[in-house]
């Protein structure tokens, strides 16, 4: 593609500092500015070429269209429901993720949810914090020999299954678009959801913020017992408004940390200063 002049851009969270140092070894002015009320977005934005952002930054209609100068908003992350992406297409910005930095942490932590869900780690933590010692309160379950539904065969689902194979479970699954004969060579069975709900001892979810992926998990015909591991419980209304959830005590939360390592954020941080830097000397570009 031909290149695209890109001389100043605005970091408006944290992102690791390989980000700002690549795109300045390359000639970019690099602004940091975290924390912005979206007022104070909208007054910043008018003259930048780029903006990185993360989650926290809400890149909405107003915003894009207070941005004169703008040609790419880079998200260092997978997911991009936080930008207006059809008010930016409209306009002729670039949208760009980094879609495979922080994969292995996502998987690792859905991972950990898991075994934390089968042996009640986090609540023994707390009540042994609380001056208890209840060993009959805490009586877990293996995941030997259990089945493990995974909805969404992507990236992060493929991982998970490969590490949930290693303790024994079965693993079986949904996706729209993966073929069954792809996720079966990395021995994940797909089916219908409808066969899915009432065969898993656990449920774990990794599909996009999409119209049809609201409401797709059946509660009313999932096993009796099963266990969810579910991109809801990680991800919220950040932060979340109604904490029923967060306080039942058989729900494991954690405030959206499936991306929060130093490997992860350093990849991530790479990466979309590496696409922008492609951008300006006219390579293809990659990210969804
Ligand atoms: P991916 O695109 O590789 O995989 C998503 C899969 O979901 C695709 O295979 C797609 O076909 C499938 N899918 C689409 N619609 C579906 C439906 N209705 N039912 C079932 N499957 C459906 O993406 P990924 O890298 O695996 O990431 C998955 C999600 O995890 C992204 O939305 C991303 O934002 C999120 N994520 C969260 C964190 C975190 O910190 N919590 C970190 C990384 C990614
Ligand atoms: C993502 O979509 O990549 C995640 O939400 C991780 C994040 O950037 O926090």
């Amino acid at each position: 593609m031909a290149p695209i002049s890109i001389k100043t851009v605005l970091i408006s969270e944290s992102v690791d500092p390989r980000c700002k140092a690549i795109l300045e070894e390359n000639g970019i002015q690099v602004t940091e500015k975290q924390n912005m009320t979206k007022d104070e977005l909208i007054a910043e934005i008018k003259d930048y070429d780029g903006l990185v952002v993360r989650s926290a930054t809400k890149v909405t209609a107003d915003v894009v269209s207070a941005a004169n100068n703008l040609k790419i908003i880079g998200r260092a992350g997978t997911g991009v429901d936080n930008v207006d992406v059809p008010a930016a297409t409209k306009k002729g910005i670039i949208v760009m993720n980094t879609p495979s930095g922080n994969t292995i942490s996502a998987a690792e932590l859905t991972c950990a949810l898991l075994m934390s869900l089968s042996r009640n780690v986090p609540q023994a933590a707390m009540s042994m914090k609380q001056g208890n010692w209840d060993r009959k309160k805490f009586m877990g379950a293996e995941l030997y020999g259990k089945v493990l539904g995974i909805v969404g065969l992507g990236r992060i689902g493929k991982e998970v299954a490969s590490r949930m194979q290693s303790f024994g479970m079965k693993t079986i699954g949904y996706d729209p678009i993966t073929p069954p004969e792809v996720s079966a060579s990395w021995g994940v069975e797909q089916m219908s959801l409808e066969q899915l709900w009432p065969q898993c001892d656990y449920i774990t979810v990794h599909t996009p913020l999409l119209p049809s992926t609201v409401g797709e998990l059946n509660t009313n015909h999932m096993r009796e017992g099963c266990e969810l591991c579910k991109r809801g419980l990680e991800v919220w209304t950040e932060p979340p408004k109604n904490h029923s959830l967060v306080e039942h005590p058989n729900v494991i939360s954690c405030p959206h940390l499936g991306a929060s390592t130093k490997e992860a954020q350093a990849r991530c941080g790479e990466d979309i200063a590496l696409q922008i830097v492609d951008m300006v000397k006219g390579k293809n570009l990659v990210g969804a």
